[in-house]
């Protein structure tokens, strides 16, 4: 099932679960996700063998795409766990295209995989992010995340130096 969602610019956007056939195209949008707007985050950790792996458990895990015509321009995904001590437990991750941000489409599909991920059963989903990332802590809390801690000196960025690092939760 797909849903329209529109930009603060008007631009009208559909949004739906990934399906299989999305790989090439999801492997592409983030092959293609570069700017100063990465800097607090590793697009290129995404590369087609992980993508693989991480869209292979598909009856477990969610996985939200927004799309400008065919073209992927965000992501939203939740992963769960099949440890015994993790039940319900999932980590969350999203990007968006650059020209598509700080338009309300994070906070849109943030909030929307939450819904999924509460009707599926999940109990509990984290994240990390780094503490200068301010666009995406806004758009978490403003979904309901709440900061559970810190983590100092914890990510090594492209400038060379250390930030910390905010764990953040929300119990569905
Ligand atoms: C982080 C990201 C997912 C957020 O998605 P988005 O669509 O840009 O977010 P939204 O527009 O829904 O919300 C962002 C909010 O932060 C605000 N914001 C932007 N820059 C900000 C800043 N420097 N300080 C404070 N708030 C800021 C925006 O105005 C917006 O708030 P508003 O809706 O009240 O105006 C997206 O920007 C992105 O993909 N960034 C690059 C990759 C990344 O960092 N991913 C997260 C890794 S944890």
């Amino acid at each position: 099932m797909s849903n329209d969602f529109e930009l603060k610019s008007g631009k009208l956007l559909s949004t739906r679960a990934f399906e299989s056939d999305d790989l090439d195209n999801l492997v592409t949008f983030f092959e293609e996700l570069r700017g100063d707007s990465m800097r607090f985050a590793i697009p290129q950790y995404y590369d087609r063998a992980r993508l693989e792996r991480l869209t292979a458990n598909l009856h477990r895990d969610l996985i939200l795409l927004a799309l400008d015509g065919v073209r992927i321009v965000g992501v939203a995904a939740i992963y769960g766990s099949s440890l015994p001590w993790l039940k319900g437990h999932g980590e969350f991750m999203t990007y968006i295209r650059e020209g598509y941000q700080n338009q309300g489409l994070g906070t849109y599909l943030t909030r929307s995989i939450l819904e999924k991920a509460k009707r599926k059963g999940y109990h509990k989903v984290t994240l990390e992010v780094v503490a200068e990332n301010l666009s995406a802590i806004k758009a978490y809390k403003k979904a309901g995340f709440v900061v559970e801690g810190r983590l100092r000196e914890d990510h090594f960025g492209d400038d060379e130096s250390y930030h910390d690092v905010l764990i953040m939760g929300i119990i569905l």
